[in-house]
């Protein structure tokens, strides 16, 4: 047996429930009608295209609305605030509910009470430019042992207020947890600038460290980073006793491609030959 997936749902509804049917699932939540097969028309409904699928509102005598169970319907991400603005505006039911990880969520009723999810998945992991606030905490950040190299001042946090600078904070839910800098400001001193490779540079919020985060969350904000980059390859460049770092960089797909000796050390050349998302996080 192979079953290759949903073909319809089917909503019930009370006799005569076009007009209300097309008005709710038509125009607000704006899904295509399809023309029912002549042999099924004659028992009213009607029926919606949801992407590849489909959503069949039918008639039934003893109509009691699915109070519990219901359809989840995706929507897209830049349109999710819209249409609850819309549902709401027509006076439908709009509660939101516990957002599952990188999903938002609310419910809301059809004309007959019958329950609807709608949802839209947002990233979690997000990189904006860096902002007074996420200054102010980055010149906090004190890390532990040799790890106090990479420790950030008030100068630091100034330098990454300033936009040539590309410093960008990488937000969880909105929280800041890290930052990530491109461009010459993330150049290890005596490096020279390489056509075609843009130079990148992170920190991890210090109480973060140390628990494996990193190893996961640089892929994620790697594909984040894609708009903020204008070079096909990006490079690192990691102190060579930086374990954490040089397993973390290994990980998102840079490798290393070179070394370099200046009067603070010993310094490895990593370098990551794309820029697109999708990075393999397998690793
Ligand atoms: C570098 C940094 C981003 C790494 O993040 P992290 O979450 O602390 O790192 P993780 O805990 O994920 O560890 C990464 C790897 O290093 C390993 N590691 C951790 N501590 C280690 C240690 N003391 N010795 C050897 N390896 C160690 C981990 O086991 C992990 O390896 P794995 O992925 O093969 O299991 C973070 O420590 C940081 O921000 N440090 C200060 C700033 C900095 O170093 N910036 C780098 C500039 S290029």
């Amino acid at each position: 047996m192979s079953l290759l997936g949903i073909d319809h749902v089917q909503i019930a509804a009370p006799a005569g429930c076009e007009a209300k049917a097309r008005r709710f699932y038509g125009e607000l939540l704006g899904l295509t009608e399809l023309e029912k097969p002549q042999e099924l028309a004659g028992r009213g409904g009607v029926w919606f295209a949801v992407g590849d699928q489909q959503l069949h509102i039918g008639v039934t005598e003893d109509f009691t609305p699915a109070l519990k169970a219901h359809p989840a319907l995706r929507v897209a991400p830049d349109e999710f605030d819209q249409l609850a603005a819309r549902l709401e505006q027509a006076g439908s039911p709009v509660e939101p509910d516990v957002d599952l990880p990188g999903q938002h969520r609310f419910h809301t009723a059809d004309p007959w009470g019958n329950r609807i999810e709608l949802l839209a998945a947002f990233p979690i992991v997000t990189v904006s430019p860096f902002g007074p606030t996420d200054a102010e905490q980055f010149a906090q950040w004190r890390y532990e042992g040799e790890y106090s190299f990479y420790d950030s001042s008030p100068t630091d946090a100034d330098a990454a207020l300033k936009p040539e600078n590309r410093y960008y904070a990488v937000r969880r839910n909105g929280e800041l947890i890290a930052h990530v800098c491109v461009g010459p400001e993330a150049r290890v001193a005596g490096m020279k600038a390489e056509p075609g490779v843009d130079d990148i540079g992170f920190g991890l919020r210090p109480d973060l460290t140390g628990h494996g985060e990193f190893r996961t969350l640089l892929p994620e904000i790697m594909d984040a980073l894609v708009p903020e980059l204008t070079a096909p390859a990006q490079r690192v460049v990691v102190a060579a006793w930086n374990d954490r770092a040089l397993s973390a960089a290994r990980h998102a797909g840079f490798d290393a491609t070179g070394s370099v000796v200046n009067n603070l050390g010993r310094w490895i050349v990593l370098t990551r030959q794309e820029r697109r998302q999708g990075t393999d996080r397998r690793a």
